[in-house]
This record gives C-alpha cells, structure tokens and sequence, in this order.
C-alpha cells in the first residue's frame, strides 16, 4: 500500500471556517439531491460541500485505508487516484460485495447518465473512467442506463425527439471511455423497455407508497405522477433479472454501483425494496462532485454553461474558461501570495489537478508549492490547463473511432456477452 501522502485517502474537510473569523452562521444548510447541489450559505456565501455531514445524514459508510489495503490485496492492483485521493470517498456494502468476491461469486457493475443535454461535461467522465478502471480490474459485466424517460419527465421544455437525439449523442461519449462491448450494455430505457425490465418496475413500485416518494425526493402534488414513480425504473437495472439474456432468470447476481453521491436517495430506496422482493442489496460507491468553474459550492452542471467544461470543448475554450473562470485560491496579488500563501482546498484548478493528475508526487509538490506560496495562481493554471486539455484531447481522439457498428454492439440487448469474472488474487 502507498504510504498516506497528503494526497492520498484524506479525512473529508469540513467546510473552511469563515476567512474572517466571524462564527459559522449558517443561514441555510447544504442541499444534496438529484436535481440540486448547493453548499451551505453562510452570509450569502456558499460553503464547500461538507461530505462527513452527508455521510452522516445519508447513513453510507466512509472508505478508509483498511478497505483500499483489502481492495488492493484481492485484486493486485493499486487503488485508482480516485480512491487514493477519497474522490470516491464513501460506500454502502462494499465489504458484503468483497467477501463474496473472495469467495469467487459473481457480481457486476450498473451505473447511469440522464441525457439532458447533447453534451457532456468533464465531470461526468468521473463515474465512467472509474466504472472503466472497474471494469478491467474485476472484470465484470457493466450495464449503463440512460435515462431519457426521466429527463423527458423532469425537464418540462424537452420533447421525446430531444432526449432520443441527447441519448445517442451521449451514448457515443459513453462509448468513448473504451469499455469491453463483450462485457458492457448501454441502453435507453425508451428504447429497450421490455418484459422481464417491466416486470421489475411494477414490483418494486408495488412496494414504494407515494409518501415514501414524496419524502425521499421531495416532490410535492402538483408534481406529475410519472416522477413519483420514475425511482422504480432507476432502481429496476440493480436487480439482475432486469437483463435475463446476462444474467439469467433468477435475479441472484448482486451489482455494484458507482456514481456521485447525488444519486444515494435513488438506491437507498432500491436497497430497502430489494430486501422486500428477496433480491439481493446492491453495494454502492459515491463520489464527490467536481466542483463548478466557479468554486467548490456547487457540482458542474452541463445545464449551467458558466459552470462547466464540456468534453467537445476545443483547447482554447478550456484555457480561457480556466484563466477567466475557475475560482482560485490564490492571494490578491503576487506579494501577499507569495508571504500568506494559497489555498488548496478552495481552489478549482487545484482541485481539477486532484481528480486528473495521475503523478502522486507532483500533485503533492504543488499542493506544497501552491500552500506555501511559492506557486503563484498562474502557474497552477497552467498546469491545469494542460492536465484537463490532454484528457480532452484523448477522449475526443477515441470519441472519433466509435462507429456505427460499435453503437449497435453495445446498445443490442442480446449482444454475446460473457459473464466472467477474474478470480480474486491468492493472499
Ligand atoms: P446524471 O446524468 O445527472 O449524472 C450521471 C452521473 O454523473 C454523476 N455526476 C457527477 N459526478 C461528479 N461531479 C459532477 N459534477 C457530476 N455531475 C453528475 C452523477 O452522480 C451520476 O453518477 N438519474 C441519473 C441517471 C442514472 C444513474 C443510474 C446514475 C440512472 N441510473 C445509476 C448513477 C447510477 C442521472 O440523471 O445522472
Ligand atoms: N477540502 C475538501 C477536499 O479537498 C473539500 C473540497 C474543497 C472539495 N473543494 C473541493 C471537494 C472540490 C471536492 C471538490 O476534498
């Protein structure tokens, strides 16, 4: 195990005091949800997300380095950045899913992308190049939702015509992050809704009284009541009789399931269900967000432009947007930063860095660099300029080989896959 550098597993921060000292009043607590992610307000400004709150009140469980050790040992691999860095930081059953694992049984991975909008951000390349990483480690199935029925559902102004063109736009970019089409199914819930997924959503909404809904995610009656039901259709892919063609009739297979801590309301719900129809619980792990252009209070939203960088950006809309809109750390000009100092853990470039920079030591060296003021802001754009054009870049590069024969093997439900598994390291 890699010893714990500053950048390694870290204990979550909790939101930075207030710079000037006065007490922490906040005057509205943090918002989680699906649909919003919003820092506490404290005097009208926005707190980073406090993710040892959310652990708490969400009730998941943080990883900590006595699990990545056990992750490390059965699988021979070093834990992703993500992992070493507490990106993915929090987890339900992770543990559950390991000891079968050790004892050579099955599982795959679900995870999911509500298409609304034709492009994708570079935080949404978070879940994927994990499930990827994922993927050719235990080598497991992989199947991937996209939810345009409940993008349809939710976003009043969009057409059927417009979440099916989203859904094959942001297919492709699935695509793209270089999944085993042997082992991975993509498919929109409008197009492959069929008997055996159908038979899954009206059990699991058998068991879900609308109060329930209504508490969870906090619809109200003039909501319509496609929304109240659409948590049934997420939670359908965690049970594995959704896709018989796979995994075979019986719905013994258990998933894991990776995504942003957003979407735990979802699969809190599915956990509870899963116990009510005997099927067994998926384990979970969450991500942080990638904090917005403008600061880590709120995650990046493809909707809002000002927040995001889309993975079609050109190399030069990533500059400018780093250089004129990622909120910085850094000291008002050049001598009070290099006497006090920058601040890492408010710094967007920096944190950009975290999630992208694979070289521990460097990130590390300017973590130091930056803190100490040695680095100026600058400096650390640059870097981060270059670190996040060059993932662009690659994405783009293999976003260009998918073709029209790819798309059809992955989105074809009864595609050949093989449902195997690489055997745990011996210990
Ligand atoms: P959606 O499209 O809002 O987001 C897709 C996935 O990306 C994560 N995510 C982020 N992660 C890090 N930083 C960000 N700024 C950021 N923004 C979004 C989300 O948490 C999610 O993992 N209802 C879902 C679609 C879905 C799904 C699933 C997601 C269906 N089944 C199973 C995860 C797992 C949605 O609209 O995701
Ligand atoms: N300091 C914490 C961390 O680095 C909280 C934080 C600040 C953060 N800015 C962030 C978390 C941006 C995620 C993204 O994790």
């Amino acid at each position: 195990m890699t010893a714990a550098t500053p950048e390694t597993v870290e204990a979550v921060q909790p939101a930075p005091p207030h710079p000037d000292g006065t007490p922490d009043t906040a005057t509205q607590d943090q918002v989680v949800t699906p649909w919003e992610v919003k820092g506490a307000e404290v005097d009208g400004k926005l707190a980073a997300i406090d993710y040892n709150k959310l652990v708490e009140s969400f009730g998941t469980r943080l990883i900590d380095e006595a699990l990545l050790e056990r992750l490390e040992k059965l699988t021979g691999q070093k834990p992703h950045r993500f992992l070493r860095r507490g990106m993915f930081f929090s987890h339900r059953d992770l543990t559950v899913l390991l000891d079968r694992y050790e004892q050579g049984k099955p599982f795959y991975l679900y995870t999911g992308r509500g298409p609304s909008s034709g492009s994708m951000h570079v935080g949404h390349a978070v879940p994927f190049i994990f499930c990827k990483w994922l993927q050719d480690v235990f080598q497991v199935p992989l199947v991937i939702q996209l939810t345009d029925d409940e993008k349809f559902l939710f976003k009043q102004e969009l057409k059927i015509a417009d979440v099916e063109k989203f859904t094959r736009e942001n297919a492709r970019d699935i695509m793209a992050f270089g999944f085993d089409p042997e082992k991975t199914f993509i498919f929109s819930n409008l197009e492959y809704m069929n008997a055996a997924f159908y038979k899954n959503v009206v059990k699991i909404s058998k068991t879900i009284t609308t109060s329930v809904s209504k508490a969870t995610f906090g619809f109200v009656d003039s909501d319509n009541v496609g929304k109240i039901g659409f948590v049934s259709v997420q939670a359908a892919p965690a049970f594995s009789n959704t896709f018989p063609q796979i995994f075979g009739p019986k719905g013994d297979v258990p998933c894991l399931i990776p995504c942003a801590i957003d979407q735990d309301p979802y699969f809190r719900l599915t956990r509870d269900v899963a116990t009510k129809l005997k099927y067994p619980k998926p384990a979970l792990l969450h991500s942080k967000f990638f904090p917005a252009l403008q600061g880590p209070g709120t995650k990046m939203s493809a909707s809002d432009v000002n927040s995001a960088i889309y993975l079609h950006d050109t190399p030069n809309q990533i500059k400018k947007k780093v250089n004129t809109k990622a909120f910085s750390g850094g000291r008002d000009n050049v001598e009070e930063h290099k006497k006090y100092g920058g601040n890492c853990d408010v710094d967007v470039s920096f944190q950009y860095l975290r999630f992208f920079l694979e070289d521990d030591e460097e990130l590390g060296d300017i973590r130091k660099r930056y803190t100490s003021g040695d680095l100026l802001t600058g400096h650390l754009k640059q870097r981060c300029i270059e670190v996040v054009s060059e993932m662009v870049k690659e994405f783009q590069e293999r976003r260009k080989a998918v073709t029209d024969e790819t798309y059809k093997n992955f989105m074809n439900p009864d595609f050949p896959r093989k449902v195997s598994m690489k055997p745990p390291s011996a210990t």
